[in-house]
């Protein structure tokens, strides 16, 4: 396994699924994340250069599941607001003791923090819109344990692709899988990147995309990413590509629906949010299992 986890193409599929297993081991017979003191001498700093609930969250309740120390840095409160750069900021924990860096940073600075600073351990935790390995590794944990394989699905994921590390890693995490179908649907603004694809094929009708759908990942607007400002009817939108009760009548009866968080309820509504085919709460505790799995494997190896 490499020493860092940049990018889900730092991992193979038996790895992937290595991974996914060894999480299971964190979950009780009650859904309950077991507390185990393995790495009481390790120190993790959890370093967000941008927002986040569920990333954060869960890096920091899954160090303190395996005993380690958790450095929960604070951007706003940091030397950051005096000039410092991340280079610097990363360097101080370093000196400091700091063994294992959860980075979240709008721009691409995790390759090379990981080559001045050997002696760390980086685990990107959302890089810009390019990248977020863990969200890729605990989606495909939920859709294996629903669907027990990903081999012969059909996948459709709909909303702003082209500000979306969640479908970029997912992409690269799925495409060593035999998945039968993965569609892209949204507005065309809002796929420029995903028309011609390398996997799948961008379908811009929503519901004949969602036909006989296994999965749907539901995507929100992120409108802090777009440079200039969206000129968007949000009802006309919701028309199209807002999941309905009515269009999920498209997909299987048994599809699962999925949402990376936050939810805005543009993409999705609360009905279907709500829906026994809604496992978008489950994403949320998969996290913690998932992040206690790759810290483990990241700290020992
Ligand atoms: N899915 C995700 O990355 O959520 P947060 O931004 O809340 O961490």
């Amino acid at each position: 396994m490499a020493k860092n986890l940049l990018s889900i193409k730092d991992l193979t599929k038996e790895e992937i699924l290595d991974l996914i297993k060894f999480s299971n081991n964190f979950i009780d017979d009650e859904g309950n994340f077991r507390k185990e003191n393995l790495f009481p001498e390790k120190i993790v700093a959890n370093v967000f250069c941008e927002p986040s609930t569920r990333t954060k969250s869960s890096f920091a309740i899954a160090a303190g599941n395996l005993g380690c120390s958790v450095v929960d840095f604070n951007i706003d409160n940091s030397s950051v607001q005096k000039g410092e750069s991340i280079f610097e900021t990363v360097d101080a924990l370093n000196l400091m003791g700091v063994d294992l860096c959860v980075l979240r940073h709008p721009k691409s600075v995790i390759r090379e923090l990981a080559e001045s600073l050997p002696k760390m351990v980086f685990i990107n935790a959302g890089e810009g819109a390019i990248s977020h390995p863990t969200q890729a590794l605990l989606d495909i944990k939920t859709i294996i344990d629903h669907k027990n394989s990903l081999d012969g699905l059909k996948i459709v994921i709909v909303g702003d692709l082209d500000h979306s590390r969640v479908t970029s890693s997912f992409v690269e995490g799925i495409s060593n899988f035999d998945v039968d179908s993965l569609i892209f649907s949204g507005h065309p603004e809002m796929c420029s990147k995903y028309q011609n694809p390398e996997i799948g094929k961008y379908e811009p009708d929503f519901e004949k995309a969602l036909q006989d759908a296994d999965v749907v990942m539901t995507l929100r607007i992120q409108y802090e990413r777009f440079e200039k400002d969206l000129d968007l009817d949000l009802e006309t939108y919701k028309n199209s590509y807002q999941l309905s009760t009515s269009k999920l009548g498209c997909a299987k009866a048994d599809a699962i629906i999925m949402h990376p968080g936050p939810v805005n309820y543009v993409e999705i509504t609360e009905a279907v949010y709500d829906s026994e085919n809604s496992v978008i709460r489950q994403q949320i505790a998969n996290g913690v299992a998932i992040r206690m799995a790759v810290l483990s494997r990241f700290l020992s190896s």
